[in-house]
């Protein structure tokens, strides 16, 4: 029988590795590559709003889209340059994937400032020689190991573990350590011999995943690794990876076995390094956003996206590894700390308990900056917390020289005599990551490059103070005029780097979205800057900026840069101490439900104070 024409396969080949693939027609280079394992960038997911899916394509393809069109130039297309999301396979395709569209790894933020708690984890091995059963002590196996525990209440114990009890406690003379979890014998092992109780506390990024491996018997962290989540390759943000939930049948499996490999490769690594098996693991605890914390579990998160963003599930809640099918004891309890709401999730729960803010007697913000800023205030035992969608600027998105923070990414740039700038990495620029873009917009408002609306001068404006070399980078683009930021003779592939009008306006939509979130906050609370005591910059962003930077453009209130403290990881932080501390995990259910989100959509003043804040 021959094929129908959608059920006809072609041969696409990947250049530079020259990998075959076979591909159905219709399929677009994006779903192509994702399917084979072929890591392209695609930060929008694929609707084709970003333009950074750039490939060259040689073969039978669809013809330019609409989005092609728009970003690609007519030379860039009669060089062969497609968008991956866009083209789409009508025969034999050879794509090379440009060392720029090659999704690389970022540097990933492993460790953040946290509180000293007192060691209290739910795991304990309990190593017990146990009286033999007679005639006149006719105890139960269970009941034996459960009296001899000390331990208040009832204890569980799964159908599966009271099957080896027997075999166990027989073939060991009665000398065996019980490992318990909370009120659930979880594990009874051969003989008395003391062994370490392990556990691994995940914080799961949109971007980048981190788990800690810890000895739960001395609460020291015994390694971390980190890996780039793998869900990035459909999609940057949360919201390219709801679309592709909402829009890709099997967008969820995908999704969620994609996260769940991750997290068991960072086991494997983890136990390797400290020489124990995966099922050494007896207890996790993770911390994610609201849509990360949905994905994990395999709960469609998609009424996250539209109003009013209602979370499926915000309570902690519990479950065995083998539910999830992560690589740990079968029987070990996996802790998912509490969302709060659609978009303040455990991650951010993870940070108010890692910063203590939730104790205070100060004026305290913590703001977690990324597509969404995440803000909660903290002020005399009350805590107020919104998000508010600040686009990915920060993260290097939807800028046209704009990449995540992995090698080749301007991430420091200082206006002297001309630009200077550092990379990641040392190595040759190849774009320009969220810290590079604040500072280099914060450079050109100082020198009068940019004036107080976001407007690029011209270069012989009259205001403007800019030395000669830094005047000269001014140019007619486009839209208004372009900062030249690196030379093409200095970039990566010998492409330039600028800065549009519209890279400076999306900077502006990204920082008063921020700015106005926190001033909303101080208005509920009642506090103005002045009475501000400290803002704590949470995550990889807020750890990688320059303060006077994040000062001079208004990102945050008018403090003192002494005042503005960064604290890393705070939610790997925070999953750690809930993985240590029941005390500290109960907590962390009780903040969830006492904080007061406030939906700022719902608020008449934020537009106003958007408005304001988008001025520099
Ligand atoms: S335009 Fe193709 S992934 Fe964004």
């Amino acid at each position: 029988m021959s094929k129908t024409a959608s059920e006809q396969t072609f041969e696409i080949v990947f250049e530079p590795e020259g990998k075959v693939v076979q591909a159905s027609k219709g399929a677009t280079i994006l779903e192509i590559a994702r399917s084979a394992g072929i890591p392209i960038e695609g930060p929008c997911g694929g609707d084709g709003t970003c333009g950074k899916c750039r490939v060259f394509a040689v073969g039978g393809l669809s013809e330019y889209s609409d989005a092609e069109k728009k970003h690609l130039s007519v030379e860039d297309r009669a060089q062969g340059i497609r968008l991956a999301c866009q083209a789409r396979v009508r025969s034999d395709v050879t794509v090379e994937v440009p060392r720029t569209t090659q999704l690389i790894a970022q540097r990933i933020l492993e460790s953040g400032a946290g509180r000293e708690v007192a060691l209290d984890p739910d795991t304990k091995a309990y190593p017990l020689a146990l009286s033999k059963p007679t005639l006149e002590d006719q105890r139960t196996d269970f009941e034996r190991i459960k009296q001899a525990l000390p331990l208040d209440g009832e204890l569980r114990g799964r159908l599966s573990l009271l099957r080896t009890l027997p075999r166990i406690l027989r073939g060991n003379d009665f000398e065996i350590t019980a490992v318990c979890s909370d009120d659930e014998l979880i594990h009874v092992h051969d003989g008395r011999a003391v062994s370490p109780v392990y556990g691994i506390a995940f914080d799961i990024g949109t971007t980048t995943v981190v788990g800690y491996l810890i000895d739960l018997t001395t609460g020291e962290q015994i390694g971390v690794s980190a890996s780039m989540n793998p869900q990035v390759v459909y999609g940057d943000d949360v919201i390219a990876r709801l679309s592709f939930v909402i829009e890709d049948e099997g967008g969820l499996q995908k999704l969620h076995r994609a996260i769940i490999a991750a997290l068991n490769e960072i086991t494997e690594t983890l136990a390797g390094q400290a020489h124990i098996t995966p099922e050494d693991i007896y207890e996790m605890a993770i911390v994610g956003n609201t849509c990360m914390h949905h994905l994990f579990l395999n709960i469609d998160p998609s009424q996250l996206a539209p109003s009013p963003f209602v979370p499926v599930l915000s309570e902690a809640i519990w479950v065995h590894a083998e539910e999830l099918n992560l690589s740990a004891y079968p029987q070990a309890h996996v802790h998912i700390l509490p969302n709060i709401s659609g978009y303040v999730g455990a991650d951010i729960v993870g940070g108010i308990l890692a910063s203590g803010i939730f104790d205070t007697e100060d004026n305290v913000v913590l703001v977690d900056i990324g597509t969404n800023g995440e803000i909660v205030f903290s002020a005399k035992g009350k805590m107020v917390a919104c998000a508010t969608a600040a686009g990915p600027a920060f993260e290097g998105a939807r800028i046209s020289c704009g990449m995540r923070g992995a090698p080749g990414a301007i991430d420091q740039v200082v206006f002297g005599d001309d630009v200077e700038y550092t990379t990641i990495g040392n190595a040759r620029p190849r774009g320009l990551c969220g810290s590079g873009l604040l500072d280099v917009v914060a450079e050109m408002v100082r020198v009068g490059v940019v004036d107080s609306s976001g407007r690029l001068v011209d270069p012989d404006d009259s205001d403007l103070s800019a030395p000669d070399r830094i005047r000269t980078r001014i140019r007619a683009g486009e839209n208004g005029n372009d900062f030249l930021l690196v030379p093409a003779a200095e970039g990566e592939d010998g492409n330039a780097l600028y800065i549009t009008a519209k890279d400076v306006r999306e900077l502006q939509l990204a920082k008063s979205a921020i700015r106005s979130g926190i001033d909303i906050l101080m208005a509920e609370m009642g506090v103005s800057a002045s009475e501000l005591s400290c803002v704590l910059l949470a995550g990889a962003f807020g750890n990688y900026l320059r303060k006077e930077s994040a000062s001079a453009i208004g990102l945050l209130p008018p403090i003192s840069v002494e005042k503005i403290h960064s604290i890393g990881n705070a939610a790997g932080e925070g999953a750690k101490l809930a993985l240590i501390s029941q005390t500290e995990r109960k907590r962390a259910a009780v903040l969830a439900r006492e904080i007061q989100y406030i939906e700022l959509s719902t608020r008449m003043d934020f537009m106003e104070k958007f408005t304001d804040n988008m001025f520099f």
